[in-house]
C-alpha cells in the first residue's frame, strides 16, 4: 500500500493554487489540509481529492460559541482527516492544552473523519493516561505525526536514524498506530524519510504549495 502524503498549507494559499491543485492531484494517497474557507469549494469541485482541516472545535454540539468551527461541519464540508494539536497550535498564543487535544480528537473520530495527531519529541508528555486509552480504542482511525520542533519550518530534516528511532518507540508505546514524519520534508529527502520502515507517510509544510514538489515527492511513496 502506497505511505500517505499529506500537505499543510497552514495559512496560506489563493482560491487559483486551489484550482491547479484540484486540476492536477489524481494519486489517491494524498491529503492535502486546505484553510478552512477553501474546504467545501474544494470538496464540491472535485470529490476525489482528499482533505484536512487543520484544527477543529473542542466544542462537538452547536452552540453559541462565535468564530468556531465544529468537526461536524468539516465532514459535512467534505474532510476526511483533521491535523490536530500542530506544535503551531500548541504554541502560548494558541493554547492547545492536552485536555483540549483529547477533546478534538473525540470529537473529530465521533464525526467519521480520521485524526493526524501531531506531536513532538516530547510526546510522552502530550498523551497521559487517558489520551493513550484513547487511541488504543481508536487505532484505525487515528494517525500520529512526528514533528521535531527543530525540523518544523528550518530546512533542518532530522537524521535518518533519529527518525526511525523515535517512530520506532512511539509504534511500540501505543499500539503499532500509524505514524508519519513531518518537518522540512521536500522532494531531495523525501525518499530517504519515506524509505524508512516505520514511516507511514509524511506531513509537508512548506513544500505542499508547490505543485511540483508534491508531485516529486508521491513518486517516492
Ligand atoms: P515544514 O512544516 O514542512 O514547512 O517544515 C511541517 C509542518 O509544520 O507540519
Amino acid at each position: 500500500m502506497s505511505k500517505l502524503i499529506v500537505g499543510n498549507w497552514k495559512m496560506n494559499g489563493t482560491l487559483s493554487l486551489v484550482d491547479a491543485f484540484l486540476d492536477s492531484i489524481n494519486e489517491e494517497n494524498i491529503v492535502i489540509g486546505f484553510p478552512d474557507l477553501f474546504i467545501s469549494y474544494a470538496h464540491f469541485r472535485n470529490k476525489k481529492l482528499k482533505i484536512a482541516a487543520q484544527d477543529s472545535s473542542i466544542y462537538d454540539e452547536f452552540g453559541a460559541h462565535t468564530g468556531e468551527i465544529s468537526a461536524k461541519m468539516l465532514f459535512e464540508s467534505g474532510c476526511e482527516y483533521v491535523i490536530l494539536g500542530h506544535s503551531e497550535r500548541r504554541s502560548s498564543s494558541q493554547s492547545d492544552s492536552v485536555e483540549n487535544i483529547l477533546k478534538k480528537l473525540k470529537n473529530v473520530i465521533h464525526n467519521e473523519m480520521t485524526a493526524i495527531f501531531c506531536v513532538d519529541e516530547n510526546y510522552e508528555q502530550l498523551i497521559n493516561e487517558e489520551t493513550c486509552d484513547f487511541l488504543k480504542n481508536n487505532l484505525e482511525k487515528i494517525i500520529i505525526a512526528y514533528e521535531p520542533l527543530s525540523a518544523i519550518g528550518t530546512g533542518v530534516v532530522s537524521s535518518i536514524s533519529e527518525i526511525s528511532s523515535a517512530l520506532k518507540s512511539i509504534k511500540e508505546k501505543y499500539f503499532n498506530i500509524r505514524t508519519l514524519y513531518g518537518g522540512s520534508v521536500n522532494s531531495k529527502n523525501a525518499n530517504d524519510i519515506l524509505s524508512i520502515n516505520e514511516v507511514d507517510g509524511v506531513l509537508i509544510g512548506g513544500a505542499s504549495l508547490k505543485l511540483n514538489e508534491l508531485k516529486e515527492i508521491v513518486k517516492f511513496s
